[in-house]
């Protein structure tokens, strides 16, 4: 690990109806990497990602983005700082066509010509999304879209892309080529990212290091090399 994390959270509790269900945990994004988080359903990957974007506060424990602390902010002043999220289920405006939807994602940026150039950055990580853009989002497949939903978190262009499990329902060409396209937006685009998914293998092929999630607990840490190697995630997921 070196320098200052983008990310930083640090011994954070989050409850819901007064009941934790994260119970202390601490996390660092390194800045130009891509950080996994894994974990079974119901771990609390999801909570904490909503615990870092202000949507579910901690109530103990400290986050901090660029060294900056953000917990207790409102979620639209803690991506004003350059978070951008994918959320679960990635939700398009299905009566909104492919082109406004990504536009959504930049709606912070005022000058039009940045429009214009972000637009362009995304048809070409995903063509397939220009031949369609006037196409209702909500007639797409739901691999195209991921598609969208992912070109929409790029056109804010953030300096933290968080990702909520992307590969969730897609058949696995799809699946594919959307960790194909998560590992470009790194490498070509710079954006660090932080990717939650419960795909081990996939993810740790393209990650650099993780997390992994155990009712509401980090059971696991270190390097994808690691991770692969720990025998208690090879038993859990690769077993
Ligand atoms: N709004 C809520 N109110 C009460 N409990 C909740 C709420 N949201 C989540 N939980 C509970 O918190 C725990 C963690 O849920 P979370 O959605 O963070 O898991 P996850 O790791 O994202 O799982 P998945 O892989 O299924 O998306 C679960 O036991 C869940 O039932
Ligand atoms: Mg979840």
């Amino acid at each position: 690990m070196t320098g200052t994390p983008l990310l930083q959270v640090q011994d954070i509790r989050v409850a819901y109806d007064r009941v934790d269900v994260l119970h202390g945990v601490s996390l660092a994004v390194e800045p130009g990497r891509i950080t996994c988080l894994l974990g079974a359903n119901g771990a609390g990957k999801s909570t904490l990602i909503r615990a870092i974007l202000g949507l579910t506060p901690p109530h103990a424990g400290e986050i901090r983005f660029e060294g900056q602390p953000i917990q207790g902010m409102p979620t639209h002043r803690v991506m004003a700082r350059g978070m951008a999220c994918i959320p679960e289920g990635r939700k398009v405006f299905p009566k909104m066509n492919v082109e406004e939807n990504l536009r959504t994602g930049a709606f912070l940026v005022t000058d039009k010509a940045e429009v214009a150039r972000r637009m362009e950055q995304a048809y070409a990580l995903f063509p397939r999304l220009k031949e369609r853009r006037t196409q209702l989002a909500g007639t797409l497949s739901g691999g195209e879209q991921a598609m969208v939903s992912i070109g929409r978190g790029l056109m804010a262009q953030p300096r933290l892309l968080i990702i909520d499990e992307p590969s969730l329902g897609l058949s696995p060409l799809y699946v594919k080529e959307n960790f194909r396209i998560v590992a470009d937006i790194n490498a070509r685009l710079g954006i660090t990212v932080l990717l939650v998914e419960q795909n081990a293998r996939q993810t740790l092929a393209i990650a650099h290091q993780g997390y992994v999630l155990a009712q509401g607990r980090v059971v696991a840490q270190g390097t994808s090399q690691a991770l692969r190697d720990d025998p208690e995630v090879k038993a859990a997921y690769f077993g």
